[in-house]
């Protein structure tokens, strides 16, 4: 059973220009959150409570978010102000967090391989820290129990307008039941006409730690960088591969308009902003 996650959040983020300049995208907040806390919630809500978090230059902040500050626990306690003094401390209990650093933003393939000597030979899952799903049960953990049952590697599946398959990898296979496909190869960003299907990957994978190896033998594909996609077509290839159509809404935070959107959604579901959040969207309407 896979315990350990990686979590890459490595990359240059160059649609959310130029704020990620000095800011790291998976640190921007929905609400009173970074995005990248959803996302390790998210990880320990499903039993994945060993995080690697793959970082690079210019983004400690996360590093720091997820650590004890005790100036600050020090200040909230004297000041009596507990229920923010529990927050505080919430966060840095979340996971057990170790990092690694990507020294190079090659892909998402490489940022994954950064992972290998932390992870070993056990399958682990992959979060992307600019991913954020809100579902029932946890994306990961439902992609986690298909996992147990059919071994391999495991992408999470997102039924997208037949217009918008450029933007993704789609997946061509078989469908062995209404929301788990046998994939048989994947195809990175193909037009509307020949796409295979409409079923794309998205930010959730469970890994056979047979990957890393994989990895180090994929060369560089699309934009020059090493691919985890290129990886999983040898897997899909040999019918190791299956995805899953997870019940949930997903939210690319990677772009100011799918991070507005994701702080609508969280705004409207937690009950101390619902109400404020209404009023605000009628006024904009
Ligand atoms: P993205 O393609 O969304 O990230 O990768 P990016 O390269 O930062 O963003 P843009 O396209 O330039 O705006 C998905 C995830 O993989 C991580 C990113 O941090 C993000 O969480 N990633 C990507 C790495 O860790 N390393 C890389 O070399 C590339």
């Amino acid at each position: 059973m896979a315990r350990k996650a990686v979590v890459p959040a490595a990359g240059l983020g160059t649609r959310f220009l130029p704020v990620t300049k000095a800011v790291p995208k998976e640190m921007l907040p929905i609400l009173d959150r970074p995005c990248i806390e959803y996302v390790l919630a998210e990880a320990v809500e499903a039993g994945f409570t060993d995080i690697v978090l793959v970082t690079s230059r210019g983004k400690s902040a996360m590093e720091d978010y997820f650590d004890r500050s005790p100036a600050l626990e020090a200040t909230l306690e004297a000041a009596g102000k507990s229920a923010l003094l529990g927050e505080v401390r919430r966060v840095a209990r979340l996971a057990t967090i170790v990092t690694v650093r990507q020294q190079e933003q090659k892909g998402l393939g490489h940022a994954v391989l950064a992972a290998a000597a932390a992870i070993g030979d056990e399958p682990f899952a992959v979060l992307l820290g600019d991913d954020i799903i809100d579902a029932r049960v946890p994306a990961i953990g439902q992609l986690a129990r298909v996992h147990a049952e059919t071994g391999g590697a495991v992408v999470a599946l997102l039924d997208v307008p037949r217009a918008d398959t450029r933007k993704y990898g789609i997946c061509a296979g078989e469908m062995e039941s209404p929301n788990r496909m046998r994939v048989h190869a994947m195809v990175e960003k193909p037009a509307p006409e020949v796409a295979p299907s409409t079923l794309s990957i998205v930010g959730r994978y469970i890994l056979p730690g047979e990957i890393f190896e994989i990895l180090r033998n994929t060369p560089p594909g699309a934009g020059g960088e090493i691919q985890l996609t290129d990886a999983l077509a040898v897997l899909a290839a040999r019918g190791e591969v299956r995805g899953v159509l997870f019940e949930g809404r997903r939210f690319d935070t990677g772009n100011p308009l799918g991070l507005l959107e994701a702080t609508l959604h969280e705004a409207l579901r937690r009950p101390e902003y619902a109400e404020g959040a209404r009023a605000l969207i009628a006024r904009y309407a």
